[in-house]
């Protein structure tokens, strides 16, 4: 086949994917007990595991905690499915390609300020897998604690199937819509949506558009949960009811499959006589889910001072210590800034958690916009206790400007917030994109002081 068939081929796929992730229904809530079956009569009644399960499937426990865990937070979900994941050869170590995993000990850990450029686009051929490019993380994948960052940017939808053992996946898209097929159905993300895939879940990425790229949050730590409320109420933040679950839709395919898994750091893979995505129902509470951050019910401040970011936590993963998180996903949606005799953009800052940022679209409110700044698909990275906030040019600009009521709704950023510093691989730490001379956007800033005696 020629190039240029190849490349028409992709583009009906492309189509095809897109028609059909436009047509999804799906379910709706967070940790909710869901239930789903493709082909009727197949979910078994009263009973999770029947002495002969519906429609000759097999019945499977999938268990993201530990069978003793509080109820609050124990997840599980039952599959039926065609064959059983068990049926599968040996798995044997293939290539890491770029992606890497805690514990990060290559580099020297770096308190430095640090903002890369986009990553740049790969070569021909590259599936959303070998897309994935580690840009550092903290804790150890064999402790189940702390998080790696990576970003990703394919041109090619996935033939292969992927699990990761290793944490569950948050997958923030910035440019190109995904299909992602999972075992328990279809979910479409746009970007402005995330994805969220749970450790162990089997899935694939189809691209809907020419090129996707974006970043992941691969959380080793505690699944992903919404925030505590506390005194703002019942309701707020991203509400439950916005998340989407898929609806059980199974492939039947019989011949060879490459399914990749990773596990403790490392790219297993195996050929499969048929697709493992053949989960005809299921129910349960461990699902794959979407949310659009759009959907985000942004709260402020309606008096003066700029509320501390945790106001705007979509997900958190907790640890050990109460309020304490491994990881925070925080997003800085389209919102209203009325506070009075006050300095409206992020305040100036040292912080003792680790802060990833990366930009969807548009522009940041604490940093000017522009190429060499912060980009849509570049990030920026504030390890603890490194001082940080608004660069000269908006320091100046808020200090001065009229206090009226103001929308900003010119973009969207997000943060990886985690309790533990960020180390760098060493391919983030000398790559191309990282920009040179970060520094320079804190130098500037007069001396203004002027004691009256
Ligand atoms: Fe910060």
């Amino acid at each position: 086949m020629s190039d240029g068939a190849t490349a028409r081929g992709s583009a009906t796929e492309r189509e095809e994917a897109r028609k059909t992730a436009e047509g999804l229904e799906h379910l709706s809530g967070f940790g909710n007990e869901h239930s789903s079956e493709a082909v009727p009569g197949a979910l078994p009644v009263g009973r999770n595991s029947p002495q002969r399960a519906p429609l000759g499937l097999y019945a499977e426990q999938l268990s993201g905690s530990a069978f003793t865990e509080p109820r609050a937070v124990n997840r599980r979900s039952w599959l039926y499915r065609i064959r059983p994941s068990a049926a599968h050869p040996a798995f044997t170590r293939t290539g890491n390609g770029t992606l890497r995993s805690a514990p990060f000990t290559q580099t020297v850990p770096d308190p430095n300020r640090l903002r890369w450029n986009p990553l740049p686009a790969p070569a021909e051929g590259t599936d959303f897998l070998a897309g994935l490019w580690t840009l550092g993380g903290n804790g150890d994948v064999t402790q189940r604690s702390g998080m790696a960052v990576h970003l990703y940017h394919a041109n090619t939808t996935m033939r292969r199937v992927f699990s990761d053992a290793d944490g569950e996946l948050l997958i923030v898209p910035e440019r190109g819509g995904l299909l992602l097929r999972t075992e328990f159905g279809l979910l479409h993300v746009e970007p402005g949506h995330i994805a969220l895939i749970p450790r162990g879940v089997r899935f694939r990425v189809e691209l809907l558009d020419e090129t996707a790229r974006g970043y992941v949050c691969e959380n080793y730590g505690a699944p992903f949960r919404l925030p505590d409320l506390g005194p703002i109420g019942a309701n707020g933040l991203a509400n439950a009811r916005d998340f989407r679950a898929p609806v059980a839709a199974y492939e039947d395919v019989e011949g060879p499959v490459e399914v990749v898994n990773k596990f403790c750091g490392n790219l297993w893979a195996a050929t499969y006589d048929h697709s493992p995505l053949d989960v005809v129902a299921w129910h349960g509470n461990y699902v794959p889910y979407a949310y659009d951050l759009r959907r985000f019910n942004v709260m402020g401040t309606i008096s003066y001072d700029h509320p501390d970011p945790s106001i705007f936590t979509v997900l958190t993963s907790p640890s050990d210590s109460p309020g304490l998180a491994g990881v925070d996903f925080v997003v800085f949606a389209p919102r209203w800034l009325v506070g009075e005799d006050t300095f409206r953009p992020p305040y100036f800052h040292r912080n003792v958690m680790s802060e990833y940022m990366g930009l969807i679209e548009g522009a940041y409110d604490a940093k000017t916009a522009g190429k060499g700044g912060f980009v849509p698909g570049g990030g920026s990275l504030h390890n603890m206790m490194s001082a940080h906030g608004p660069d000269r040019e908006t320091f100046d600009r808020a200090s001065a400007a009229e206090l009226k009521p103001q929308k900003i709704d010119d973009g969207l950023a997000f943060m990886f917030e985690t309790r533990w510093p960020v180390s760098l691989t060493p391919q983030a730490a000398r790559a191309e994109h990282l920009q040179q001379g970060y520094d320079g956007v804190w130098q500037g800033l007069e001396r203004h002081f002027r004691p009256l005696h």
